[in-house]
């Protein structure tokens, strides 16, 4: 029985038909026959043959005959379709993917043959037995043996088709050229094709709409100029191009022009759509177009996810990339099982995200010629704004076209690259105008007056235009008298127009306008769960809505998904809503996303955010938005978070204060804080401001458990500005309030703020026995540290270990101190965060500089250093540059050394970092000494004498002091250089800071023994 179901009751008689026809067959399928016993084999194929018939009979084509393994299939018979060559690639792509074990290998050709049923008796047989021979349908002509040389030549699992098949799907799928063949009964030189995959997401326009395009008008210059551009394009000298214009004048159209006449021949094409409500998503097109083009699926497994991820890497960037991984964490998708995992600062993590996404674009754009279609910048997010700059500083040299299109008032800081040609667009001239709405009627009558009007009123709009000829057309139609659409008159503007269009659809009405409510671009399955209409009710709905042309299709998405035609078609149908129905539409969407659609809860919370908040639910909308912001850092994207949270907070500004709001804000403010620390240092303004408003919130409250992150986090700003008060303070209220529970953690950071502070402020004695105390509960926690570690945040042991190092070295147990914050970086190692082993890179180096082993401490500056650059750590980039300056200058190199140090000093200072920088200061003094440059040496030392007086960091002042004394001798000012020395002592002695004592008292030594000499 054909396949189609058309059981064919009476014999065809035969006809001449263009037929598009697939020959699969089974690989290996001799070889298992031998192997396997019959019944088993049976079963086997019996299975393959059912599974293939579905195929071929949901794509709309039969079954012709079984012989053995092979299934020939027709397209184009007994019923014709006009995409019947698609039909037969997208079934043969869907077999040969499903056929796994064995797998296939599939042949298709399309050319005119003769076909119906052949038999010589056509004579009506009557009897039910010589039905059989019926449904024996034969096509006789050369294409039947095209199929089945060109299956001959397919490797297992691939596709290949005749020049004339793919010639007739024109761009719809991929292709690898195979070249010319030489073919048993063809001669020698028979092109084929392997076809690749049908592109993920293809423009809306092929959605349907591509058979009913009108025919484009005008543009001329425009279409002339992107030709040019893909010329060049194809010889490798790429280039971008802004299509600029109102909503309406046609940049998609001409985008798609070039996609699909100027583009052409083999050439890859890839499409990014922005849209408003993921403006603030970190990549928010390219992650949706990575979903699109793998076909992932929220119910696919880990293990099947990557694989689908693997295929769209192209081998030539070889096995070690990380793309993978790195697309997989981008996605949210598991990957430590498969590969090594990404164990790198989230600015690292960015860049190479982003080197991961070139390289891929760049490897497309080596096959063929590549164009890249970015739809609706006016809608991009800021990470792939920085994305399309990176991209136009590279467009040139690669075989790419980049096409975007924005509204009139988008503007970037790239927008005068010289890579970028602008390109706007304005209304159709009049005569254009007419001419468009003359092809649009098409073989009705329209008067002319009646098409004047509409020019009148759609000023040469393009949108506009098709929609108010589309309305007088259906309103000719419905009266059946061509001057119907004047007596009733037309709509004025296109949302005039769109309502009357609408209204006429009846029901469908509100199906378009519970659609407008989620969004311009919706799957099926969600709006059937907001509609709530019977299945066979809404399809109908949907179905003359695409009539229509209000709604697309979107073919290529791997769920059911429409889309409306444009932008403003979906505005239409959404302002058409009165309030009161936006605002329950809203709530039901955000419901059944939450309760029904868990992915999109969990990876896109952003959308659920935007339903609650037009469901005037700010609450839940601003703790979507807190989730939204945690996806969005988590993915390097800072700015969205950062945009997501204060969007949180302004949700909740118009609330009545009570305890709950202030617990939400308190969690965003939280959340704010940790994202200025990983974004700009603890020691941003932005940073010490979130966790200051936090703090007030907790005092509040009284009770929030956050408290203890809110303290450190506080105490860790207020450190970093040398604030060393309110940093005990804060360290105080920790402890105090850890005193009231039971858990270690709190401790620890109440330790750690003012073992720190202590060190810092030169009570040694005090600092060792709070960072004594935070090690003893780190150890005693088994939980701490391990697993919870937050990236930008050192772990606490081994904070704890480097101070310890400093201290013990300063107070003269140089051995101890070394092995203290030897240790500390050990314990880092084994924990393995790159900002924990930087951090205490920098501390061991800091605590070789200061016990004078300078060998050494250069080369773990340089190590501290090259991690701090790879991976981005602004703060330790700083300070290990100082260091090793200094080592550098000690070795001989002193023009190159103090220039690091100068560079060093600048990066501390622009991290707003005060903490150290008096102790970079010395070193720059001591280095700047030694080679010779005293006045730079005496201008240090006074700013940094000055800085800790004010601060009180004195933990290096018998050092500054002793610097100032050694520099007063060089100068033969005995008497100063002895007090400054003096004074050293001293200050030493007082801090119990043996080492810079007995330091000074050398020098003091010394310069009594010169002091005779020079007073000859
Ligand atoms: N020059 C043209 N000739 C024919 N139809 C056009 C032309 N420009 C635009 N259109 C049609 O007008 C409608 C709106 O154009 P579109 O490209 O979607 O606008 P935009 O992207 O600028 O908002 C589309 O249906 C498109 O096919
Ligand atoms: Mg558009």
């Amino acid at each position: 029985m054909p396949a189609d179901g058309t059981r064919m009751t009476s014999p065809r008689p035969l006809e001449r038909r263009q037929l598009t026809v697939m020959l699969c067959d089974l690989v290996g399928w001799s070889a298992l026959s031998v192997q396997r016993d019959a019944e088993d084999l049976a079963d086997v194929m019996q299975a393959y043959r059912g599974r293939c018939a579905a195929v071929i009979a949901r794509h709309g084509g039969m079954v012709a005959q079984y012989v053995g393994d092979g299934i020939l299939a027709y397209f184009g018979y007994p019923r014709a379709h006009e995409d019947d060559a698609e039909r037969a690639i997208r079934a043969a792509l869907e077999i040969a993917e499903a056929e796994q074990s064995p797998r296939v290998h599939i042949g298709i050709a399309t050319g005119t043959v003769v076909v119906g049923h052949l038999s010589d008796a056509m004579t009506a047989p009557s009897d039910a037995a010589s039905r059989q021979s019926w449904d024996e349908i034969s096509a006789v002509g050369s294409a039947p043996n095209l199929a089945s040389r060109l299956q001959g030549l397919a490797d297992p699992g691939a596709v290949i088709v005749s020049e004339e098949t793919r010639h007739l799907c024109g761009a719809m799928f991929e292709y690898h050229d195979l070249g010319h063949h030489a073919l048993k009964g063809f001669g020698d030189s028979i092109q084929a094709w392997q076809v690749l995959r049908e592109p993920a997401v293809r423009s809306r326009f092929h959605a349907l709409r591509a058979p009913t395009l009108t025919p484009l008008v005008d543009r001329r210059a425009e279409v002339e100029q992107l030709r040019d551009l893909w010329e060049r394009t194809k010889q490798g000298r790429g280039g971008a191009v802004l299509l600029t214009g109102e909503a309406g004048t046609g940049k998609s159209r001409l985008a798609e022009v070039v996609a699909s006449e100027i583009a052409v021949r083999p050439s890859v094409r890839i499409w990014f759509y922005c849209s408003p409500n993921r403006q603030s998503t970190p990549l928010a097109p390219i992650v949706r177009q990575i979903f699109a083009g793998t076909g992932i699926a929220a119910t696919d497994d880990d293990a099947t996810k990557l694989e689908k991820l693997r295929r769209i890497v192209p081998i030539e960037l070889g096995a070690s990339n990380e793309a993978v991984p790195l697309l997989a964490h981008l996605l949210s998708i598991r990957y430590e099982h498969a590969y090594p995992s990404l164990n790198m600062s989230p600015q690292r993590l960015r860049r190479r995200l982003f080197d991961a996404l070139m390289q891929l674009l760049e490897a497309h754009a080596t096959r063929a010629p590549l164009l890249l279609v970015v739809e609706d910048l006016h809608w991009l997010d800021p990470s792939s704004y920085e994305f399309m700059g990176m991209l136009l500083d590279r467009v040139e040299r690669l075989h790419m076209l980049v096409v975007l299109t924005a509204r009139p008032e988008f503007q970037a800081h790239w927008d005068d690259h010289p890579a970028l040609v602008h390109l706007p667009l304005g209304p159709l001239e009049r005569g254009d105008a007419i001419a468009m709405i003359k092809i649009l009627c098409g073989d009705t009558a329209i008067p002319p007056r009646t098409v004047d009007h509409i020019a009148d009123k759609t000023d040469g709009l393009p949108l506009f235009i098709e929609d108010l000829t589309r309305d007088v057309l259906e309103t000719v139609e419905a009266s059946g008298e061509p001057n119907a659409a004047l007596a009733s008159s037309i709509p004025a503007t296109l949302n005039d127009s769109l309502m009357s269009r609408l209204d006429r659809l009846g029901s469908a009405k509100s199906v378009a306008q519970t659609a407008a409510v989620i969004g311009r671009e919706f799957a099926y399955e969600l709006l059937a769960r907001v509609a709530e209409l019977p299945d066979d009710e809404l399809t109908d709905a949907v179905d003359r809505l695409v009539a229509a042309r209000l709604l697309v299709r979107r073919r290529a998405a791997q769920v059911l998904t429409y889309a409306f035609q444009h932008a403003l078609v979906r505005d239409a149908a959404y302002s058409s809503l009165l309030r009161k129905a936006q605002e329950a539409l809203h709530a039901k969407v955000a419901r059944v996303m939450t309760q029904d659609f868990p992915d999109i809860a969990e990876l896109q919370p952003e959308l659920v955010a935007h339903h609650l908040q037009a469901a005037r639910d700010p609450d839940r909308a601003a703790d979507y938005l807190v989730k939204a912001a945690k996806l969005s850092a988590r993915r390097s994207g800072f700015v969205e978070a950062i945009a997501q949270l204060q969007g949180a907070l302004k949700l909740l500004a118009g609330r009545d204060p009570s305890p709950e709001r202030m617990r939400r804000e308190l969690r965003i403010h939280l959340a704010l804080g940790g994202v200025y620390a990983e974004y700009r240092g603890f020691s941003s303004q932005a940073c010490g401001d979130a966790y200051r408003r936090a703090l007030e919130l907790c005092r509040q409250l009284g009770d929030a458990p956050e408290v203890f992150a809110v303290l450190s986090g506080l105490g860790s700003f207020e450190i970093t500005r040398a604030n060393f008060a309110a940093c005990r303070a804060l360290g105080a209220e920790c402890l105090e309030r850890a005193a009231k529970q039971t858990s270690r953690p709190p401790f620890i950071m109440g330790h750690l703020l003012l073992g720190g502070t202590a060190f810092l402020t030169a009570q040694f004695a005090d600092a060792r026995r709070h960072l004594d105390a935070a090690l003893a509960d780190y150890d005693a926690d088994r939980k701490t540290g391990r697993r919870a570690q937050v990236l930008y945040v050192q772990d606490q042991k081994s904070t704890a270990l480097c101070y310890l190092g400093l201290i013990d070295t300063i107070m003269g147990d140089v051995a101890e101190g070394r092995r203290a914050a030897e240790r500390g970086l050990e314990h880092s190692r084994t924990l393995g965060g790159p900002h924990t082993i930087n951090f205490s890179q920098t501390y061991l180096a800091a605590v070789l500089h200061i016990a004078g082993d300078y060998d050494e401490a250069l080369q773990r500056a340089d190590e501290a250093l090259e991690l701090a650059r790879e991976q981005g750590f602004a703060t330790w980039i700083g300070v290990s540059q100082i260091i090793r300056g200094y080592a550098l200058v000690h070795a001989g190199q002193a023009a190159e050394g103090l220039g690091e140090i100068v560079a060093g000093m600048k990066a501390h200072s622009e991290m707003d970092a005060i903490a150290y920088r008096a102790f970079g200061l010395a070193l720059f003094a001591g280095a700047s000494m030694f080679a010779g440059a005293a006045d730079d040496a005496e201008r240090a030392l006074d700013e940094a004498l000055t800085l800790v007086s004010r601060t009180g960091e004195n933990f290096y002042l018998a050092e500054l002091w002793r610097l100032r004394g050694e520099l007063l001798a060089t100068r033969n000012d005995a008497p100063a250089a002895e007090a400054a020395l003096r004074r050293a002592i001293d200050v030493a002695r007082e801090q119990g800071a043996e080492l810079f004592e007995e330091r000074s008292t050398a020098s003091l030594k010394a310069l009594q023994r010169k002091k005779p000499v020079d007073s000859r």
